[in-house]
């Protein structure tokens, strides 16, 4: 009998995290979960730890099994706790988990990172977000910040395009490892973050993206989307940066041409 993939799943307390655990588990997934809080699934294994803090996530490191076939990066917050947080979280702190989790990952394991729509506008800003990208580590991504500052307002969109274009360059890295590195892109998703997001870009921006897509998306909408490319039903989708967003982005086409 082959054994269940051990998959590790961050933000899995609450929303698309928590939707992720519950379809892992439905595929008979042995899911440990990382988060600030506990899991709200009392059957999966828990590791507290607080992804804006390099020393917390060394030490959840120490905590987690030695061999590791998926990781999936759902946990983040929306913006309003100012750039600082939004980046360490959003970013630097996941960029850091995987990093050092990389010995662990078994060859044809997989990582799913999820980033936003709100990343969209990546392309025009590729070049400077690959220098904050190719940083070695979080307190050089720090460092780099100090000098290149991120307004609040923008923290959100701007560590979700950092990250879907950190993603694709380790996608590419990895290759040769036998790792695949995917990111899920949701629109608009009914959990607590979205009040947040009605918060920072006003009601009428996330009424407008509601509307393109038809309807606000379920936290399961997204969750299945994650939980096929930690698989190895995905096995060759790499380097993917998936629109999980009912049409959203793709109602933008014709408008920017
Ligand atoms: P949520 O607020 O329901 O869940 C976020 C989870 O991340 C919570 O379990 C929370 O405890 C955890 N978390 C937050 N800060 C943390 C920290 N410092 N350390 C450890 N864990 C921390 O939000 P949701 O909707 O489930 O969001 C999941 C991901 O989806 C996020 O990365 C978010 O940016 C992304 N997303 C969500 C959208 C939405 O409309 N809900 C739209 C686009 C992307």
């Amino acid at each position: 009998m082959t054994k269940p993939p051990i998959i590790v799943v961050t933000g899995a307390a609450a929303g698309i995290g928590a939707a992720v655990v519950a379809h892992l588990n439905r595929a008979g997934a042995l899911v440990v979960s990382v988060d600030r809080a506990p899991a709200t699934d009392d059957s999966v294994d828990f590791v507290q730890a607080d992804l804006s803090d390099p020393g917390s996530i060394e030490a959840a490191v120490l905590q987690l099994p030695p061999r590791i076939d998926g990781l999936c990066n759902v946990a983040g917050v929306s913006g309003v706790g100012g750039a600082d947080l939004t980046i360490r979280v959003n970013f630097l702190g996941l960029r850091k988990l995987t990093v050092d989790l990389g010995d662990r990952l078994a060859r044809g394991s997989s990582v799913v990172n999820v980033g936003s729509f709100a990343g969209v506008g990546w392309p025009a800003r590729k070049a400077e977000l690959l220098t904050l990208a190719r940083t070695r580590g979080f307190d050089e991504g720090l460092a780099w910040l100090e000098r290149h500052p991120v307004p609040d307002d923008s923290a959100y969109p701007y560590s979700k395009e950092v990250l879907r274009v950190w993603s694709q360059m380790l996608a590419a890295r990895w290759v040769e490892r036998g790792i695949r590195v995917n990111v899920v892109n949701p629109g608009p998703v009914e959990t607590a973050i979205l009040t947040e997001f009605v918060q920072v870009l006003g009601e009428e921006k996330v009424g407008d993206d509601i509307g393109r897509a038809g309807r606000a998306g379920t936290a399961d909408d997204i969750a299945s989307a994650i939980a096929w490319l930690a698989l190895p039903e995905s096995r060759w989708v790499n380097g993917a940066d998936l629109p999980v967003d009912g049409g959203l982005a793709a109602s933008f086409f014709e408008e920017n041409k």
